[in-house]
């Protein structure tokens, strides 16, 4: 198989195995043990219903924020692509592979955006989200593919991340009965294939950079972190001020968290061998991984792997 076919391979089933936001069973509004189970989620106990709401609410607000920006700057890629006539554009896969991925990404924006409205009670929104600077930040006159190579640097994080999540919700609700469960789910769905790409993009995309375009793919990369974290101290300080509450208090999920974009970080990305040498690494989390890493997925999560091979998800 070639690459190309085997890019191409990625989606050949995303069409059945991915849930419209529509299709999800949306309540009226949450009970008490959709509520307690948000609590255990996060807390490891019921009776923290209102912190786990807030840190829940102001997470999935984020999130839909950097998938609205994946999917933009996925776009601008592949209409920068047309003029690039190489082998890697050539036919049609790769631009079939980022259209479902930035397709997507929009359809979990959609998600999250009605999941948050409806479990805080309100308009939930950001209007300082930084959209605008860091979709600039795509917009220079690189190649698209070293554009396409820093997003995906970025993202994989995050999405390897919220997969440890999908993982601990199972983990604690086989069944599926709760929303959040089926929430993250439908999502997983279709993160998995976005993982699977941004793999194709680490392995045969970035080796065919020069080093400078591995510098610029750096750059973009450390100012696309650098924006995303001041959005996420927005986000922070607009959660805790709607809801009137410090929500990471005793919330284990959100110090896991923290710990796993550090370690997913380090472990991706790797550190530069010496001033001036090719950096981030971009290896796959789980060929990566260290003992301490694996034990602090394996406590939170049940399972000791972070993405499992293409066609063994549960359920
Ligand atoms: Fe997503
Ligand atoms: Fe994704």
């Amino acid at each position: 198989m070639t690459d190309l076919q085997h890019l191409f391979g990625i989606n050949a089933q995303s069409h059945v195995d991915t849930v419209h936001p529509r299709e999800l069973a949306w309540p009226e509004a949450f009970g008490p043990a959709e509520l307690a189970f948000l609590s255990d989620m996060a807390f490891e106990a019921p009776g923290h219903e209102r912190g786990a709401v807030a840190y829940v609410a102001k997470e999935l607000a984020q999130l839909a924020e950097i998938e609205r920006h994946v999917s933009a700057v996925l776009t601008y890629v592949m209409a920068e692509m047309q003029a690039h006539a190489v082998p890697l554009s050539s036919g049609f896969a790769l631009h079939d592979a980022l259209s479902c991925f930035a397709a997507e990404e929009l359809h979990h924006a959609n998600m999250f955006y009605r999941y948050v409205r409806l479990l805080s009670g309100q308009d939930f929104g950001q209007p300082d989200n930084l959209f605008s600077q860091r979709v600039a930040l795509y917009q220079g006159d690189d190649s698209p593919f070293v554009k396409l190579a820093a997003l995906c640097a970025s993202a994989y994080v995050g999405e390897s991340v919220i997969t440890v999540f999908e993982r601990r919700a199972h983990a604690l609700d086989p069944g599926r009965r709760h929303f959040f469960t089926q929430l993250l789910h439908a999502h997983g769905l279709d993160e998995a294939r976005h993982v699977q790409t941004d793999h194709f993009v680490f392995e045969q995309v970035v080796p065919t950079f020069t080093l400078a375009e591995r510098r610029r793919m750096q750059q973009i990369l450390e100012a696309t972190e650098a924006l995303n974290a001041e959005v996420a101290l927005r986000f922070q300080a607009h959660a805790q001020q709607t809801f009137g509450l410090d929500y990471t208090a005793g919330n284990r999920g959100h110090a896991v968290q923290l710990q796993l974009t550090q370690t997913f970080r380090r472990l991706v990305w790797g550190a530069p061998a010496a001033p001036g040498a090719p950096w981030p690494a971009l290896r796959r989390v789980d060929d990566a991984m260290d003992d301490a890493g694996r034990r602090l997925i394996e406590s939170f999560s049940a399972s000791a792997v972070v993405h499992h091979a293409a066609g063994a998800r549960h359920g």
